[in-house]
């Protein structure tokens, strides 16, 4: 692991590797230990930069909220300091919004695109409330409970049957997270802007991933994004929830390696 001084905060990173860059992403509220099975398994293939965004994992907090545009200016700022001109951004769900930002914001260095368990567009109200919600108790309470009210979303009934060792991993990590940042993610993934109209435009390979019963971001989702994105390629993995990429790693990793190939 190591660790960089970026705007407002100290990221901690984990960078292997050469070739192709690939960006992690970790989605809500987990840190860049999500992506262990793909940066282990793909620094053959390229240069594999997971990060904890600011306040998870070994980043420090900052104030809030947390934007999706904030993660993004944030993915930027490292890229700055690793000097890296252009990446492919790997995300999944929250990270995937990240990259949606990203690609309003930092057009030009985005050179493939990952999309996993995400979606463009923003919240329902009835789901931003719930968020506001959730946000307002975790500042009160805590985040004790919070891997119990999330989990069964999260992970297929399949996974949460039959690997232990997943469902512990993904536990550990939700509750692992500080109270504080999860509710400024909460907050930041409320405000986060509709990213619908910027899929029609996007030039760069992109390959959409999505866990078959993934319960918050289906697989229909995920059709009609491949759909308008020009050229995008849509992989369903059977068996897998939400969290895809922990529950079915190896066709995970066969989507990112083909990803990662053809960009490169
Ligand atoms: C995530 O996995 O990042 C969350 O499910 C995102 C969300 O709550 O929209």
């Amino acid at each position: 692991m190591a660790k960089v001084e970026l705007t407002g905060f100290t990221c901690g990173y984990d960078d292997r590797g050469r070739g192709t860059p690939v960006v992690w992403i970790h989605g809500f509220p987990f840190h860049r230990g999500m992506w262990a099975p793909q940066v282990a398994a793909l620094a053959d293939a390229g240069r594999m930069i997971a990060l904890d965004l600011r306040g998870f994992g070994e980043s420090s907090r900052s104030a809030g909220p947390y934007t999706m545009d904030r993660f993004a200016d944030d993915v930027a700022a490292l890229l700055d300091a690793l000097t890296i001109e252009t990446a492919v951004l790997a995300g999944l769900s929250m990270g995937g919004y990240v990259a949606f930002a990203f690609c309003r914001r930092h057009p030009k260095r985005v050179r493939g695109l990952l999309l996993a368990d995400t979606r463009a567009e923003p919240d329902a109200p009835e789901a931003r409330a719930g968020r506001r919600e959730m946000a307002e108790r975790v500042n009160r309470a805590g985040s004790a409970g919070l891997a119990e009210e999330m989990l069964p979303r999260l992970l297929s009934e399949e996974t949460q049957r039959t690997r232990p060792d997943v469902v512990e991993r993904a536990r550990e990590m939700i509750e692992s997270a500080e109270p504080e940042s999860v509710a400024f993610a909460l907050t930041g993934m409320a405000e986060r802007l509709d990213a619908s109209d910027l899929l029609p435009e996007i030039r760069v390979p992109t390959w959409i991933v999505v866990g078959e019963h993934d319960a918050i971001t289906p697989p229909e989702t995920a059709r009609l994004m491949g759909m308008t994105i020009p050229g995008a390629r849509v992989v369903v993995l059977p068996g897998a929830g939400h969290l895809s990429n922990l529950e079915s790693p190896d066709a995970f990793n066969a989507a990112a390696r083909d990803l990662i190939g053809r960009v490169a």
